[in-house]
């Protein structure tokens, strides 16, 4: 592939099922688990990478604003190895807007890493399938490399002995999936993050004493979520991911010191949720290294379900379905 020197790509968020929480590796961010997720229709990123053969560094505009900090930091890292692989030189200019609303609690590194992986990737004539561009998104954020596709989508963990663990460990879309869900976000105020997922992570890992049973139980569930999806069984599909969520926020708050993401707007959330379900509606909850609830449901459910959480929280409330693959768009001047 030769360089096109401006690359502009737009890409999604996604939402695990069964989550991603843990190195195996931090510096070629290898998981320690498979993770599964359904990418969502809302909140796209968009991202312009240009080379500029004159720059000194690279000059990254988030949402109008100069980057600066972690986020500029790894922004050019991840450029560095777009750029070793590529073999040039260039820095880059890269200007990436979110759509999601300020404070949504929503914006998450997956798209916006997707987006630049494609973007930079292009830009800098990488060769490379869909395989190789979500190992290279993986390094940039873990949940990156599953908003490379649309719909389901399954990150394989990969077998650490394998001769190449880099190579092992790639997402691709769960083509025998027969489920059409939504998710129903309930944002939450945000607050003050405690601590970044990363963070969180890696002393999880390294502290929490049901960390090892997090992972044995991961697996069970990865292999119970794939079978329901085939087999298009979304009360089992719901129930796994609502006991895989709050297993990955059991193991965080038994870390040392314990990382508690969930507030109690969180809780009396997972309580409508729960209250919903008796009343014989299928809906189930799932969240992230944030306080908001997503409730998964049937897609024929979804309004239904955001209805009901509008009467029941304050909160502002959004339904997302199934969206599509990241994707290049015209470069403009
Ligand atoms: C709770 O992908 O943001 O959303 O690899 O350190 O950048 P890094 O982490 P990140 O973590 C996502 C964690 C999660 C679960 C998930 O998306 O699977």
């Amino acid at each position: 592939m030769t360089a096109r020197e401006a690359a502009v790509a737009v890409a999604h968020p996604n939402i695990a099922l069964v989550k991603y929480w843990g190195k195996r590796d931090e510096h070629l961010v290898l998981p320690f688990t498979d993770s599964l997720s359904l990418t969502l229709d809302v909140f796209p990123t968009t991202t312009t990478v240009r080379l500029d053969p004159d720059a000194a560094a690279d000059h990254v505009v988030m949402d109008g604003a100069p980057a600066r900090g972690e986020v500029l930091s790894r922004a050019t890292t991840f450029l560095d190895l777009v750029r070793e692989r590529a073999g040039r030189r260039e820095r880059a200019l890269v200007d990436t807007r979110n759509t999601v609303p300020v404070g949504a609690g929503l914006a998450s590194s997956a798209s916006g890493f997707a987006a630049l992986t494609l973007a930079a990737a292009h830009a800098y004539g990488l060769p490379g399938d869909a395989g190789e561009l979500s190992r290279l998104a993986r390094r940039g954020s873990g949940s990156a490399a599953r908003s490379l596709f649309g719909g389901f989508v399954v990150w394989h963990a990969g077998d650490p002995g394998a001769p190449d663990p880099d190579r092992a460990s790639y997402a691709e879309p769960v083509t025998d999936a027969r489920l059409d869900a939504a998710l129903v976000a309930v944002v939450l105020e945000p607050g003050p993050k405690p601590v970044s997922s990363r963070e969180a992570m890696r002393r999880t890992v390294a502290t929490s004493p049901l960390y090892p049973d997090w992972v044995t139980d991961s697996r069970a569930d990865l292999a119970r979520l794939r079978r329901a999806l085939r087999e298009g069984d979304m009360a089992t599909v719901g129930e796994t991911a609502e006991r895989n969520a709050l297993a990955m926020h059991a193991t965080m708050e038994a870390a040392r010191p314990a990382v508690r993401y969930r507030t109690g707007a969180s809780d009396a959330v997972l309580g409508h949720v729960r209250r919903l379900r008796e009343e014989g509606v299928g809906a189930w909850a799932t969240m992230d290294a944030g306080p908001n609830v997503k409730v998964l449901c049937a897609s024929a459910d979804a309004e239904r379900v955001a209805d009901r959480m509008r009467e029941a929280t304050e909160a502002r409330v959004v339904v997302a379905r199934s969206g599509p693959a990241a994707g290049l768009r015209q470069v403009t001047a």
